[in-house]
């Protein structure tokens, strides 16, 4: 699963969360309504151990979900996974996003979709496909996703896509195997007739940390990388958006990670389990609460999870008294925890880390050296 970051952008717009006697509304709704893929992709952010699909969330449990989620506020769902198509009751859990009022966006590798579906789901009121892609080249493709074939089933679900009058972005996530391909990869998104490409350096958690040394690029790759994206930027006005998620290793700042701890985002879990990002049960002491239990306005303005890590008071310094706390809000509290062993400290992406010299030398390390070959995601065989 891949592709929030553009919503995380949204963490900018609006005010504090401390000057608000209770959490404002959450803007989206990622629903990962399963986490089977017919893909293997080693930067996949789905966790390492996966939950059983005999306990998934089922379509009138999601219904219900997506009621909640509109009376607390939430304006867009975004149905991805692991593969969401792989529900066969998708259009069931689409539907009543749609009769919930909510914005949809489908999330998708696209290798399932036949047009017929496709056409179902535009009639059932879907809004926006967002369709990943690994590569343009069909062996590097089939190397990167460990599925042969998708090239050729993207591009028609791309062209089905458009047909059907639905926007559409492209979703690569970038890395040691694709990045100076990147001319490539945006020629395609424009090809194809996408409105917006999404081009997402590798963020290091769940499989992609497992693989890091196989996919992270050397700095030179990645500032050649910037300099392509801003010339594209430039070429492209008018025809297509870019959201870029930068190289955490490279940078001086970190991102706001999931648009600020319990700011904007909720994440369910296929089996229901509300989380204000979908690695937080990597931080230890962590309550994490579901669906079947509480509702989701009680979890998003009471639960131990989300409350954790929101606004600014839990902040160590350097973060606590810099002027860009309420605009990063310090990184992200994952990559805080597993580099720094505590997620209270700043994201080492920081330049103001102590950590971060390191953590940018991890990269340098690795980069030049040969890359290693890729551990597969596989469901149900553990990562060592
Ligand atoms: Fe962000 Fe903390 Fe770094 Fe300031 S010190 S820029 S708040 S991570
Ligand atoms: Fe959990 Fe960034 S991945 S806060």
């Amino acid at each position: 699963m891949t592709g929030t970051a553009h919503i995380e952008d949204a963490a900018e717009m609006s005010e504090p969360v401390e000057a608000c006697a209770r959490p404002r509304a959450p803007l989206g709704l990622l629903a990962e309504l399963t986490y089977r893929c017919p893909l293997q992709c080693p930067y996949c952010s789905n966790p390492l151990a996966m939950e059983k699909g005999a306990k998934e969330l089922s379509a009138a449990e999601w219904g219900d979900l997506f009621r909640q989620a509109a009376s607390l506020g939430v304006l867009q769902v975004h149905l991805s996974g692991g593969e969401p198509c792989l529900r066969p009751d998708l259009e069931d859990i689409l539907k009543s996003a749609v009769d919930a009022g909510l914005y949809t966006n489908l999330i998708t590798s696209g290798v399932t979709l036949t047009r017929e579906r496709l056409e179902n789901l535009a009639k059932l009121g879907l809004d926006h496909v967002q369709l990943s892609i690994q590569h343009t080249d069909v062996g590097k493709a089939d190397l990167i996703s460990g599925y042969p074939g998708g090239v050729a089933k993207k591009r028609d679900v791309a062209r089905w896509t458009i047909e059907l009058g639905l926007p559409l972005t492209i979703n690569a996530v970038v890395h040691r195997h694709n990045i100076e391909d990147l001319p490539a990869l945006i020629d395609y998104a424009v090809e194809v007739g996408a409105g917006r490409i999404e081009i997402a350096n590798t963020q290091y958690y769940a499989w992609a940390l497992k693989n890091r040394a196989a996919l992270i690029p050397t700095r030179e790759q990645f500032y050649k990388s910037l300099e392509i994206v801003n010339e594209a930027k430039e070429r492209l006005k008018g025809i297509l958006v870019f959201d870029v998620v930068s190289h955490d290793h490279y940078a001086v700042r970190p991102k706001p990670c999931m648009g600020g701890w319990g700011r904007n985002l909720i994440d369910v879990s296929p089996t229901g389990k509300v989380m204000p990002c979908h690695a937080c049960e990597t931080i230890p002491g962590i309550t994490v609460e579901t669906i079947r239990d509480k509702t989701l306005a009680d979890i998003w303005i009471k639960g131990d999870a989300f409350n954790k890590y929101r606004g600014t008071k839990w902040m160590k310094e350097p973060c606590r008294s810099c002027d860009r706390r309420e605009i990063d809000w310090g990184g992200c509290r994952c990559q805080a925890l597993a580099v720094t062993g505590d997620p209270c400290n700043a994201d080492p992406a920081c330049a103001l880390s102590d950590w971060h010299k390191e953590f940018a030398g991890i990269a340098e390390t690795e980069s030049s050296a040969p890359p290693p070959p890729f551990i597969y995601r596989r469901i149900g065989v553990p990562a060592e």
